[in-house]
């Protein structure tokens, strides 16, 4: 027997109980609603990290959203291409990739970054399922530029494995790798393709996690990290000087999903373990969110008596 006196509450747990029913808005804006989480960089590599991201995107699984990975892999992929005594070439961000490293690219994406994800979050309970982009033909490609060789540019998004997975309760993991319209495989930026399958599969929003704050305009001043914007904003810092190498492809996938009408783009830091759900769960908004309008979301608190009652009357059981 354990007497209650010697497990008193102390402040932590009424913090925990504030931050808890804190969360109860924003619940109910995610929650029924597809969210593609871009995931990769420096966030990806620490086996902790990685672990807190996986388990994040149970959590909001288990909340009722229903999330799609899409993941990058760069490092990996580098790491191989050195051990197997090929030159790591970047042109504008873009990997040059030649039929060799193409055969790497491919091995490492979706027999090693994909399945050691799905291991990860399947250590949890059996629901993620690794999807290549050439599984169901999801993501198909043509050549970008030849100069970049087997770099592919997405001309079309077969959703409906993504689709179908998602409403059979999965979550879909899925790595890059393209097929191409000359019958090869392309590789193709996870930044962009996690904005075209946001858009073909109606997102409610991207969630890119990466390696830094959010977007700067004048990176990597502190003091210009951007906390909202609009699309038109967002359009026109394309053309800024200030956004280079790996954000590029974020931002323009960003414009993209947009444009294709995915609400909004969250861009967050991977490095802070929950990010996630700090961002999604809690008021204290943290790294950059891109919409039509550029207003923060709004959550309707007057709603949510109304919607807890039903909830305890069973109406959602
Ligand atoms: N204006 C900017 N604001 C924020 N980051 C910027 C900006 N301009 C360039 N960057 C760079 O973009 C990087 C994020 O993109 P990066 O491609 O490295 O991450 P990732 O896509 O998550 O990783 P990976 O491509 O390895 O999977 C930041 O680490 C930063 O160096
Ligand atoms: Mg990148």
């Amino acid at each position: 027997m354990k007497f209650a006196n010697s497990a008193k509450r102390g402040g932590n747990s009424i913090l925990a109980g504030k931050i808890l029913s804190e969360a109860m808005p924003w619940i109910k804006e995610i929650t029924g609603k597809t969210i593609v989480v871009k995931y990769g960089g420096a966030a990806m590599v620490s086996e902790d990290l990685r672990k807190a991201v996986m388990e994040d995107v149970l959590m909001l699984k288990m909340l009722g959203v229903k999330p799609v990975i899409v993941h990058g892999g760069g490092n990996a992929i580098s790491k191989q291409m050195e051990a197997e005594g090929l030159e790591v070439e970047f042109v504008n961000g873009q990997r040059v990739t030649t039929e060799d490293a193409m055969r790497i690219v491919r091995r490492v994406l979706t027999g090693e970054v994909n399945q050691q994800l799905v291991w990860e979050m399947n250590q949890h309970g059996n629901i993620a399922v690794g999807v290549s982009g050439c599984d169901g033909g999801v993501l198909i490609a043509k050549q970008k530029d030849p100069a970049l060789g087997r770099i592919g540019e997405v001309t079309r998004v077969n959703p409906g494995l993504i689709t179908d997975l998602v409403e059979d309760d999965y979550i879909p993991v899925v790595s890059t790798i393209a097929l191409g319209d000359d019958g090869g495989i392309f590789n193709v930026n996870a930044d962009i393709a996690a904005g075209h399958i946001a858009g073909a599969i109606g997102a409610h929003k991207i969630i890119f996690i990466s390696d830094v704050d959010g977007i700067y305009k004048d990176f990597p001043d502190e003091d210009s990290l951007i906390a909202n914007m609009n699309i038109d904003e967002a359009r026109e810092l394309l053309n800024d000087e200030n956004i280079s190498k790996g954000m590029i492809p974020k931002l323009t996938s960003c414009v993209h999903a947009l444009d294709e009408g995915v609400p909004s783009v969250q861009f967050v830091n991977g490095t802070t373990a929950h990010a996630l759900l700090i961002e999604l769960l809690t008021d204290d908004g943290i790294g950059t969110l891109v919409s039509n309008t550029g207003d923060a979301a709004e959550v309707n608190h007057a709603e949510v008596d109304h919607f807890a009652s039903r909830l305890l009357e069973n109406k959602y059981l």
